[in-house]
C-alpha cells in the first residue's frame, strides 16, 4: 500500500469529495428510470451508441440468480446497483433504488448512502399511490431532492397541476428550474428559467445520440414556437408570480425541489438534469459519527455499509457488503477495521458492482461506493475504519405493517432454516421478530409489504433448501418498547412483544386504534414509533 503523508492524504480526500455526486434516483415502476439510467450514461459517455444501450438494458434483464428470476417473472426491481461514470470534470455515482413501496426499507437504506435523489415521475400519472411512501421516504430523510418530470412527448397531464400535485402529497414545493413548452405529446423545448432562454429540442432517431440542443432569446422563440410559445409564457409568469424559484438552503434542506420537465426516451432534458445534479446538488460532506462528532472527510478511510446481498448470482454464492466512503482513501487490499466485532477486514475483494457486472477496485474517496465480497459478518449499518477508531449511527429500521409467522414445512430442514432465516436477516430482506419463550422455530417474519414475504419465502425455499408455509397474524403496527414497558404490555388483549436480534423490543398491536388506547390509558408506558410510521400507506 503507497503511505500517503497527512498533507497529501488531506488535500486528495476534499479535491476528490469535491468532485463528486452521489445520489439515488427514485421512481414509480415504468417511470422511466432505466431509460433515464442509460441516459445519464449516454451523456457521461459511458455509452455511445443506441445498440450499446439496448444491450445494457438486456444485460440488467438477463439475470441469473433465483430471486432476480422474480425480478423479471413480476418486472420489479428488487436488488439494487451502483453505477459510476464521468461527467464534466465530475464523478457521478448513481444509486439505484427498488421501484416498489414493498421495499421501501430498501430504498431508504440506499438513502442512507445518497447525498441526493432525483424523483422521477410519469407526465401521464403524477404521483401514483403506491409509491408515495418511497417518495416520503426520501422527504423524511431530509435529502435534497430534484423532480424530473418524464414522458413529456407524449399526451399526459398539464404542468401546473403536476407541481400542484408533488406540493400537496409530498410536501416538497417544487421550484422548476425548466419549464416545457408545448404541451405534452407535442414537446419542442424547454425554458432555462434561471436564463430565461429558450432550449429547443430535435430529436433522433431512437434516441440513439445526445438531442441536439438550440439555444433561442424570447423574440426568437416566439417567432418560432407561436402558441406554445405563448402558453409557456404565460404560465412563467404565473410561476414568478408564487416565487416557485430556486433556493439553494431550502432544497439542501429537503424543503423544495429543483424540477424540470424532460422525456428521456427522446434524450430531451436530460443534459440539463444531469447539470443540475453537478451544479445544485451536493458534494459529499463529512459525516456525523454516533457521539454527534462530524469526521473530516481528510481523516483515515471510513465509511458505511448501507445493504448486504448474498447469493446474487449462483455461480459465486458470496455476500456483498456495500459500503459508501465517508472518509479518507479507500485502498483494496488495505485491512480496515469492523467497528461492530473490532475485527479486522481484509478488503482484498473489492469491486464496483453494477448488476451482475464486478470490476475490481483499486482506490476509492468520500462518496464512492465499495461491493466487498466475502464480508461474512458485516451487517447492514456497519461501519468500518482505518487507524482512527469512528461509528457512523446505524440505519434506523424501517416500521413495519406486516407480520407472519413462519414455519419450516420438513422439520428434518431445522438447520437450513435456521440459518436462511439468520440470513435474510442480516441482510435486511424482512426484519425477524422473536419471541424468546418459543425459540427459533416459529418466530414472526415483519415486513413493510408482502412482496418481501415472497422473496423471503423463495430465497428460503430455493437457496437454504428450507420449504415453508407463512401464517399471517393479525398484527399490524409495531413500536420500540423496553423491558419494563413489556411486561405490562404482555398481559394486555390484542398486543404481543417480540425481540429482534440486535435486542430491541417491538410491542406489536392489532391496530392503529388499539395501540392509541393503550398509550393514552397508560401514558408511561414506552412505545416508540419507528421510521416511517407516521408515513401513509
Ligand atoms: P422503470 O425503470 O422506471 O421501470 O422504467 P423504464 O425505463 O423501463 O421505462 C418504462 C417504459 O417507459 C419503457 O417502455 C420505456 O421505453 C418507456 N419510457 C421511458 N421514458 C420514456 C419517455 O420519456 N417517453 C416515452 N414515450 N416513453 C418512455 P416499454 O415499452 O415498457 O419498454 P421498451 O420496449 O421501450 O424497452
Amino acid at each position: 500500500m503507497t503511505v500517503l503523508t497527512p498533507g497529501e492524504r488531506a488535500s486528495d480526500a476534499v479535491t476528490e469529495a469535491a468532485r463528486r455526486r452521489t445520489f439515488a434516483i427514485i421512481s414509480h415502476p415504468d417511470a422511466g428510470k432505466t431509460t433515464l439510467t442509460e441516459k445519464f450514461l449516454l451523456y457521461g459517455g459511458a455509452l455511445t451508441t443506441g445498440a450499446g444501450a439496448v444491450k445494457a438494458r438486456e444485460g440488467r434483464k438477463a439475470v441469473t440468480s433465483d430471486w432476480m428470476e422474480m425480478e423479471r417473472q413480476r418486472g420489479i426491481s428488487i436488488t439494487s446497483t451502483v453505477l459510476q461514470f464521468p461527467y464534466r470534470d465530475h464523478v457521478i455515482n448513481l444509486l439505484d433504488t427498488p421501484g416498489h413501496r414493498d421495499f421501501s426499507e430498501d430504498t431508504y437504506r440506499v438513502l442512507a448512502a445518497a447525498d441526493a435523489a432525483v424523483m422521477v415521475l410519469d407526465a401521464a400519472k403524477g404521483i401514483e399511490p403506491q409509491t408515495l411512501k418511497l417518495f416520503e421516504v426520501c422527504r423524511e430523510r431530509e435529502l435534497p431532492l430534484l423532480t424530473f418530470i418524464n414522458k413529456w412527448d407524449r399526451p399526459g397531464r398539464d404542468a401546473l397541476e403536476l407541481i400542484d400535485e408533488v406540493e400537496q402529497r409530498i410536501g416538497v414545493m417544487p421550484t422548476p428550474v425548466t419549464w416545457p413548452v408545448g404541451i405534452p405529446g407535442d414537446f419542442r423545448g424547454v425554458v432555462d428559467r434561471r436564463t430565461g432562454r429558450y432550449v429547443r429540442f430535435t430529436r433522433v432517431a431512437r434516441g440513439a445520440t445526445e438531442a441536439p440542443e438550440e439555444i433561442l432569446d424570447a423574440d426568437d422563440a416566439a417567432a418560432r414556437e407561436g402558441d406554445a410559445w405563448t402558453q409557456a409564457s404565460d404560465e412563467l409568469s404565473l410561476l414568478s408570480e408564487i416565487r416557485a424559484d430556486h433556493d439553494d438552503e431550502l432544497f439542501r434542506a429537503g424543503e423544495t425541489s429543483p424540477t424540470f420537465f424532460g422525456s428521456a426516451l427522446t434524450n430531451f432534458g436530460v443534459r440539463l438534469l444531469l447539470d443540475a445534479v453537478v451544479d445544485l446538488a451536493p458534494s459529499p460532506a463529512p459525516r456525523v459519527d454516533e457521539d454527534g462528532k462530524a469526521r473530516p472527510l481528510d481523516a483515515p478511510f471510513s465509511g458505511l455499509v448501507f445493504k448486504v446481498q448474498s447469493n446474487m448470482d449462483k455461480s459465486h454464492r458470496d455476500r456483498i457488503a456495500y459500503l459508501r466512503v465517508s472518509s479518507g482513501r479507500f485502498e483494496r487490499g488495505v485491512v480496515v477495521t469492523h467497528a461492530r466485532t473490532h475485527k479486522p477486514f481484509a478488503t482484498k475483494y473489492a469491486h464496483s458492482v453494477f448488476g451482475q457486472e464486478r470490476e475490481t477496485i483499486e482506490v476509492a474517496w468520500p462518496g464512492d461506493v465499495v461491493g466487498l465480497v466475502n464480508a461474512t459478518d458485516v451487517r447492514v449499518g456497519d461501519t468500518l475504519y482505518l487507524d482512527e477508531h469512528v461509528a457512523y449511527p446505524t440505519i434506523p429500521s424501517f416500521a413495519p405493517e406486516q407480520f407472519s409467522v413462519v414455519r419450516v414445512r420438513d422439520t428434518s430442514k431445522a438447520k437450513q432454516f435456521r440459518k436462511g432465516v439468520a440470513q435474510l436477516d442480516e441482510e435486511g430482506v424482512v426484519q425477524v421478530l422473536r419471541d424468546p419463550a418459543f425459540g427459533d422455530m416459529a418466530p414472526i417474519l415483519a415486513a413493510v409489504g408482502p412482496m418481501q414475504f415472497e422473496v423471503a419465502v423463495h430465497r428460503l425455499e430455493t437457496e437454504f433448501g428450507a420449504p415453508v408455509e407463512l401464517s399471517p397474524t393479525a398484527y399490524t403496527v409495531a413500536r420500540v418498547t423496553d423491558e419494563e414497558s413489556s411486561a405490562a404490555l404482555r398481559g394486555m388483549r390484542g398486543v404481543t412483544v417480540l425481540e429482534r436480534a440486535d435486542g430491541t423490543r417491538l410491542a406489536l398491536f392489532e391496530s392503529k386504534f388499539w395501540l392509541d388506547r393503550v398509550a393514552a390509558e397508560q401514558p408511561d408506558l414506552r412505545l416508540d414509533p419507528l421510521v416511517g410510521a407516521r408515513l401513509a400507506g
